[in-house]
C-alpha cells in the first residue's frame, strides 16, 4: 500500500521515532561529508500554491544530496482546473516517485493523495505542517540530548504549525501547552484526540502565555496571521497583542530553554527582536533541520514503497 504523510495522523509514534532517527543519522553523515546515493534516479514533483523558501529549497536540495532529482511544477500543469483530479494524480504519479504539495486547502491534498500511485507529502496546508513538526522535534532532541521529560510551549495561534506540533509531541510523550487568545483556540475535539494518543504527556490548553511557558524547554511561536489570512492582519494584531514572546515571557521557561519559530517571523509582533536574535534563539538550526528531517522522511517513505 502506498503511504502518504498529509498530517501527523499518518505516522504512528514508532514511525515518528524511526523518521527522527533516520534524520539524525543522515544529518550526522552529511556533516561528515557523506552524501549517500539513497535515491538514485528517483524523481520528486513539487506542486506549490503558496510561497515558500524553507520547504521548497530544503526538499529540492535534500533529494539532490541523496542522488535524486526534483521538478518544481508551475501553474501550466493545470492542477485542479485543466482535468479531473483522478486523471491529474493518476498521470503525475506514474511519472514520478514522490509528490510534495503545498496547498491552500487541505482537502486538495487529500484528493490528490487518494488518486496517487506514489507517496504524497504535505508541505503545508491550512490544516497541518507535518514536515515542520518533524524538524521541530529533531531540533529539541538535539538541543537537550533527549525528549524525555520535556515540555514544549506554543504561544500564539491554534493553526497548522501548532496543530502538527501538538500531535507530534503527544506521539512522543513530550508535554505540550498552547496559549492562544479566546476565539483562536483549537476545538475540543482536537484536544481530546491529542490526549487520547497512547503515551501522550501532559497537554494544556490555556489563555495565559505565562502558564503555558512555565517550565518549558522550548518556547515556540508562529505568525499571528497565516498565509491566506492577510485580510485579518489588523484584527489579529489587536487580539494577539498580549501573546508576544519576549524576554519577560521567556523568564517563565527553564533557564536553558530554547526559542523556536517556523519562520518567516515578524519581529515586534509575535516575537521581540531581543528574543528572536538573542542567545536562546534556535531558529536557524530549526530551519536547517527541515533539510535533515525531510531527508529522513523521504528515506523512510521511499523504502516503504513495496
Ligand atoms: N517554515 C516554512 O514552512 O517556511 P516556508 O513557508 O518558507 O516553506
Ligand atoms: N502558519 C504559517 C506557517 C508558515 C510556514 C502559515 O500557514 O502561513
Amino acid at each position: 500500500m502506498v503511504r502518504h504523510v498529509l498530517t501527523m495522523d499518518d505516522l504512528s509514534s514508532d514511525e515518528v521515532r524511526e523518521v527522527l532517527s533516520l534524520s539524525a543519522d543522515l544529518k550526522s553523515k552529511f556533516n561528515s561529508g557523506i552524501r549517500e546515493d539513497l535515491f538514485p534516479r528517483r524523481v520528486m514533483a513539487m506542486l506549490f500554491q503558496k510561497p515558500s523558501l524553507r520547504t521548497r529549497v530544503s526538499f529540492e536540495t535534500g533529494i539532490r544530496h541523496l542522488g535524486g532529482a526534483s521538478l518544481f511544477l508551475g501553474e501550466d500543469v493545470g492542477w485542479g482546473n485543466r482535468e479531473s483530479i483522478e486523471d491529474f494524480a493518476g498521470v503525475l504519479s506514474r511519472y514520478v516517485d514522490l509528490i510534495v504539495v503545498r496547498a491552500k486547502l487541505h482537502d486538495s491534498v487529500v484528493q490528490l493523495a487518494e488518486h496517487s500511485q506514489c507517496p504524497v507529502i504535505n508541505g503545508l496546508t491550512d490544516l497541518s505542517h507535518p514536515c515542520q513538526a518533524l524538524a521541530d522535534l529533531l531540533t529539541v532532541q538535539e538541543s537537550f540530548g533527549t525528549l524525555e521529560g520535556l515540555k514544549i510551549a506554543f504561544v500564539g495561534d491554534a493553526n497548522n504549525v501548532s496543530r502538527s506540533l501538538g500531535f507530534t509531541c503527544a506521539k512522543l510523550g513530550v508535554d505540550f501547552a498552547l496559549a492562544s487568545p479566546a476565539g483562536y483556540e483549537f476545538d475540543a475535539e482536537i484536544w481530546e484526540r491529542m490526549q487520547a494518543i497512547p503515551g501522550a504527556g501532559q497537554i494544556v490548553d490555556t489563555r495565559d502565555p505565562a502558564e503555558a511557558v512555565d517550565g518549558a524547554a522550548a518556547v515556540y511561536t508562529d505568525v499571528w496571521a497565516s498565509m491566506g489570512q492577510e485580510a485579518e492582519q489588523a484584527q489579529r494584531e489587536a487580539d494577539f497583542s498580549d501573546f508576544q514572546v519576549n524576554a519577560t515571557l521567556m523568564q517563565s521557561a527553564k533557564d536553558n530553554a530554547i526559542f523556536l519559530h517556523c519562520l518567516p517571523a515578524h519581529r515586534g509582533l509575535e516575537v521581540s527582536a531581543e528574543v528572536m536574535d538573542g542567545p536562546q534563539s534556535s531558529v536557524l538550526q530549526q530551519a536547517e533541520n527541515r533539510l535533515h528531517a525531510q531527508k529522513g522522511l523521504m528515506a523512510w517513505l521511499l523504502n516503504t514503497v513495496a
